[in-house]
């Protein structure tokens, strides 16, 4: 089956799925996007992800470009023509197409709106979740406002980049108080000798991920203590385990912080029940 891509109302070939030069979100990063997970043809958590990316564009005054049905619409389309069954469908929109000019277009600019979607190989992530992976730690260098899932993620493409050199899944930013923020493209976790969850609270510093969302209540649920409070990269070093949350992993164990094994080096307990119980507790629709 080829891909099919939904760009500006039509639903495009991926070859011929283009934007024009002067969009906003080409020339200036002046966007927002989701991901979604999609589990046997159905989305993950979809409420969610749009509830954020109507706060996204928000703090961004970017107009919703649709309403909330057509845009549930258009990525149900999307998953369904490219006969996605376990993958992820992206969605962004941008201020639209104007001519170059730092501030923003005239009011009635369309934003653009462009949804793809792709097969993730079901078999490798569980057999990646079985051993784990690595991280390394970079110093923070993003811009204050993570809060806001924007397209402007040069700092996360160099950390991965960097990641990907070292041998690693994921860069871990630290914040100049030495405490981790997050990963490039996924929230952090670590758990305590006595079992306490820890993952630093969302009101600063961090994309407040729908993975860590409804992870809060998979750990509740399994009795679990919590705590949300920044953590240092020692501890994290010290601690019996470590993972990292995003829609395209769920929960995916970290069994080494920039060379040092965690705990014992294996996948532990707490990171291997929360990845198992996780879609007893998403909403699929
Ligand atoms: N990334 N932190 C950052 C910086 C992220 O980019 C993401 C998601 C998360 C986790 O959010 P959620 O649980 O809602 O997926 C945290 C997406 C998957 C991406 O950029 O591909």
């Amino acid at each position: 089956m080829s891909r099919i891509a939904y760009v500006n109302g039509r639903y495009l070939p991926h070859r011929d799925a283009s934007v024009h030069v002067e969009d906003r979100g080409y020339q200036f990063a002046d966007g927002v996007y989701e991901v979604c997970e999609v589990l046997g043809g159905r989305l993950v958590d979809e409420r969610r992800h749009l509830d954020r990316l109507d706060r996204s564009l928000r703090e961004l005054f970017i107009a919703a470009p649709m309403s909330r049905a057509a845009l549930s619409a258009v990525l149900r389309e999307v998953v369904r023509r490219n006969g996605v069954r376990n993958g992820m469908v992206y969605l962004q929109v941008t201020r639209g197409v104007a001519r170059r000019d730092h501030a923003f277009p005239a009011p009635d600019t369309a934003p653009s709106v462009v949804v793809t979607a792709r097969r993730t190989d079901r078999e490798a992530q569980e057999a990646l979740a079985r051993k784990g992976v690595a991280v390394i730690t970079v110093p923070e260098n993003r811009w204050p406002r993570v809060d806001i899932k924007s397209v402007s993620l040069l700092p996360n493409v160099l950390a991965k980049q960097m990641a990907k050199e070292a041998g690693a899944r994921e860069a871990w930013f630290v914040d100049a108080d030495g405490y981790v923020t997050e990963g490039a493209s996924t929230n952090a976790w670590i758990v305590t000798a006595d079992r306490t969850i820890v993952t630093r609270p969302a009101d600063s510093g961090i994309l407040r991920g729908i993975t860590r969302t409804v992870a809060f209540e998979v750990a509740a649920d399994l009795g679990y203590k919590i705590e949300e409070r920044p953590f240092t990269v020692a501890e994290a070093h010290a601690a019996d385990e470590a993972f990292i949350s995003a829609a395209t992993t769920v929960i995916m164990p970290v069994v080494r912080i920039d060379g040092t094994p965690v705990g014992t080096g294996v996948p532990g307990p707490v990171a291997t029940a929360l990845r198992l119980k996780f879609h007893d507790f998403s909403e699929v629709a």
